[in-house]
């Protein structure tokens, strides 16, 4: 579970490396090192949160033979590399937005003066497609650049409560050596029970790893979209200003249409594409830590351990029961 963390900052690390972002430059050697694992590390990544199936086997298997030689430095940047991943999306969502808005916002302003139905007509067709996309984008800015800070708080809830259950068993454990051995078997059952409360401490907070990995695959799912979207919008703008710079005549307005027809094309799908994020954002949060297989593994686990160390506390009552307080009303044990 351990390799969890090592896997995001690889991740991290191979993403912004993979992008060239200039800002961090220190991480070039690191790059060429990593090479083909790294890639498959992000590929799996896109695949496993595309598919919404667990992060797991054959990806960490796979990054198994990266850790150990790059992990040693990774590690050193980690902290960093995460935020400026997670600020490069933020920072492309809002230029992205704002190619949007301005394309939206001078089109409105212009469409009017357009006599030509031809051209006027397929004009509309984009402003209503920005009009879509800008309410969409807009959502979708303010969601990620709040996702990390919700997720945390989601988190730290789950974590409550799974602590508050484990707890109350805790107590209600030691209560019983208490009464039945008179204090005399607590400090063992004590030894017991804190291992493994720390230990599953330690295991859920791997688990809490492994979201931010989902994080990290949301982000990279996030910015290849927008980028996508922001080149088309791009692409558009240009369509758009030919046109209202062209003539009316019969042929200009043909390839006037042709032309915006031909550029929302690539972009028809992004108010959907910008929903389905949203909405993936969503659900990233509120499943949580309860969303992660890890989680879930590591609970039942937890189940039969809490099994086992409730047999073994049977056995530290038996071993320091208190003194019988002999009855005559009750017989020994087994006797008929
Ligand atoms: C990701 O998915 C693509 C297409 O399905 C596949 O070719 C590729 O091998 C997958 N990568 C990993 C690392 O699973
Ligand atoms: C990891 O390295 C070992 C030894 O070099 C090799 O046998 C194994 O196939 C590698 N595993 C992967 C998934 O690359
Ligand atoms: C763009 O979206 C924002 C946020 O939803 C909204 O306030 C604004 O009015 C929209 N602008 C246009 C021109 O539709
Ligand atoms: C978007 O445009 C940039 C700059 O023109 C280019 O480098 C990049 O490859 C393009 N991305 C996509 C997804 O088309």
């Amino acid at each position: 579970m351990k390799l969890i963390k090592h896997a995001v900052l690889l991740v991290a690390l191979c993403s912004v490396v993979a992008r060239a972002e200039p800002s961090v430059p220190f991480i070039g050697d690191l790059w060429s090192g990593i090479g083909e694992i790294g890639q498959d590390i992000i590929d799996g990544i896109r695949n496993a949160t595309q598919e919404g199936a667990d992060i797991a086997g054959d990806f960490l298997h796979h990054f198994q033979n990266a850790t150990d030689e790059f992990v040693g430095d990774a590690k050193e940047y980690s902290q960093s590399v995460l935020e400026e991943l997670h600020d490069g999306v933020v920072k492309g969502l809002a230029s992205f937005a704002r190619n949007v808005l301005l394309t939206l916002e001078n089109l409105q302003q212009t469409i009017s003066k357009v006599s030509n139905n031809i051209k006027r007509q397929v004009l509309q067709d984009a402003l209503d497609v920005l009009v879509r996309i800008n309410a969409t984008a807009t959502e979708l800015e303010t969601d990620v650049a709040n996702i990390g800070i919700e997720l945390q708080q989601r988190i730290e809830s789950h974590r409550a409560e799974i602590e508050t259950v484990l707890n109350q068993w805790s107590k209600s454990q030691l209560d019983t050596v208490d009464q039945e051995t008179d204090g005399a078997g607590v400090k063992e059952a004590e030894q017991l029970i804190n291992e493994l409360v720390l230990r599953y401490g330690t295991y859920l907070n791997s688990c809490a790893e492994e979201v931010e990995l989902r994080k990290v695959g949301f982000e990279l799912q996030v910015s290849d979209v927008i980028e996508q979207y922001h080149n088309a919008t791009t692409a558009l703008a240009i369509q758009i200003d030919s046109c209202l710079r062209s003539t009316n005549s019969g042929r200009s307005a043909r390839n006037c249409r042709n032309g915006v027809q031909g550029a929302l094309a690539n972009l028809i799908q992004a108010p959907k594409n910008l929903e389905d994020l949203k909405a993936a954002g969503a659900q990233l949060i509120s499943s949580g830590l309860q969303g992660s297989v890890c989680v879930v593994q590591t609970l039942q686990e937890l189940a039969n351990e809490k099994l086992s160390v409730e047999i073994k506390i049977d056995i530290i009552i038996g071993q320091n029961k208190k003194a019988p307080e002999y009855d005559s009303t009750t017989l020994p044990i087994g006797s008929e």
